[in-house]
């Protein structure tokens, strides 16, 4: 089965990516049904007008058309009516992030001192790095350390994968707020290789510009978190280095990656310049980043933080989230990574899946199904309105006809899940 690009589980926090190949060949949204005939339109009302009532108090829409796509109010009306949820940390209410929160977590004045202090010290322990500095988010923080790496050298190029998220999905910023120059080296479905980085791959000739940093994704999100083996990434980073070039990790699910190569996350960051860290992904804190690295560095990105309003009067919220996070769901790295073992395990031999990575290198994974997109989505849809089950409800085309690509992030809500429970998920989202 071909790969194909990447795509992420209908949750409004988990952001959905889609190439410009990936668009170019689907025509339409990720998922679309239109071209199935079982159309269900969920209808979602103030009050219990349009709703059904059910034992856990968690109402289910009501089904009144079957012919039009139900509007995303609709569908987190749906969502919310679900019990159960297969990716990532599930649907969590105001009450379950904020409970999180210690009651006697101490506030910051501007980002200064309190819980962010707190929370910027542990992170700079655990990646082994000289200083961190928290941010509101990782599109934020990533562009700030590439531009200080590029002002350092006199030099506008990054080297970057093709898919990586500053290429796809932040509009151009690096280019238009920072004058940066994005170099995709490799190929979209799989790893750059130090082999990309030494010889232009259209022309075989070797790469002639020198870049003034080499921004690598750990794991690369958008192929199913997909690791380079510890040599590859050893290979490109001295390349890097031979080149005067800064390294840097987009490490927003770097938490997940310790079992993979064997080693702590102070060792694998030791190769980094500087990493980014992310607070709500596999951690399953409210929104937040953060930036290590030299504290040259991390002084100069505050500073940075700041011209881009980064600097909030108080980040205490989101940093106590992420500090409790932290302490909470890294030392469950180990367990979500061995669900997602299991899962794949469960399901590799159906004929039509394919497990990518496989077995998979982190605690998530992509699955390809050989089924249209509508199809899987009508199912989904289905499931959740009979079941009040919300698994994967927006799959993406590929650029292979009838097979579309799903995202599972292996979080507190997977680990309820048997891999026969979703071995027969994925059975009943693949047949009529
Ligand atoms: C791999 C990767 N890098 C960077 C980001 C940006 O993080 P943030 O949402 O904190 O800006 C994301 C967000 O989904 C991501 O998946």
């Amino acid at each position: 089965m071909g790969t194909a690009q990447p795509s992420g589980e209908d949750d409004p926090r988990v952001e959905v990516g889609r190439s410009a190949l990936e668009s170019a060949s689907s025509g339409g949204p990720a998922g679309t049904a239109h071209s199935h005939s079982r159309r269900h339109k969920i209808v979602q009302q103030r009050g219990s007008g349009n709703h059904l009532p059910t034992a856990n108090g968690r109402s289910v829409p009501t089904l009144t058309d079957e012919t039009s796509e139900p509007s995303s109010a609709e569908l987190q009306a749906l969502r919310r009516s679900c019990v159960r949820f297969l990716h990532s940390h599930g649907d969590r209410s105001v009450a379950a992030y904020l409970a999180e929160i210690p009651a006697d977590a101490e506030t910051d004045f501007y980002g200064m001192g309190g819980v962010v202090q707190e929370l910027e010290d542990e992170v700079a322990q655990i990646l082994g790095k000289a200083a961190v500095a928290f941010f509101p988010s990782g599109v934020m923080a990533q562009q700030i350390a590439l531009r200080i790496h590029a002002d350092r050298r006199g030099r506008r190029t990054v080297f970057f994968h093709p898919l990586c998220h500053m290429e796809q999905k932040e509009l151009r910023a690096y280019e238009m707020l920072h004058a940066l120059v994005g170099r995709p080296v490799g190929e979209p479905h799989r790893l750059i290789t130090v082999g990309d980085l030494r010889g232009e791959r259209w022309t075989g000739e070797p790469i002639a510009e020198v870049p003034a940093a080499l921004l690598l994704e750990l794991p690369q999100r958008d192929i199913g978190g997909q690791l380079p083996p510890w040599e590859e990434l050893v290979d490109q980073v001295d390349w890097a280095r031979g080149h005067g070039a800064a390294v840097h990790m987009d490490g927003a699910r770097v938490w997940g990656c310790e079992s993979f190569y064997g080693r702590a996350l102070a060792e694998i960051c030791e190769r980094f310049d500087t990493v980014y860290v992310s607070f709500y992904k596999q951690l399953g804190g409210l929104a937040g980043a953060a930036l290590a690295g030299p504290e040259d560095v991390v002084a100069e990105a505050k500073e940075w933080r700041r011209r881009h309003g980064g600097m909030l009067y108080g980040l205490w919220p989101n940093a106590a989230s992420g500090l409790a996070s932290l302490r909470t769901r890294l030392p469950r790295m180990a367990v979500y990574q061995e669900q997602a073992l299991a899962l794949a395990e469960a399901v590799r031999d159906l004929a039509a899946v394919e497990v990518l990575p496989d077995p998979p290198h982190t605690p998530m994974m992509h699955l390809l199904l050989r089924r249209d997109p509508g199809a899987v989505r009508t199912a989904a849809l289905e499931l959740a309105r009979e079941e009040r089950l919300w698994t994967f409800t927006r799959p993406a085309s590929t650029e292979v006809p009838r097979v579309c690509r799903v995202e599972l992030e292996v979080g507190d809500a997977t680990l309820q899940w048997t891999p026969a429970e979703f071995r027969r998920i994925l059975q009943r989202l693949l047949t009529d």
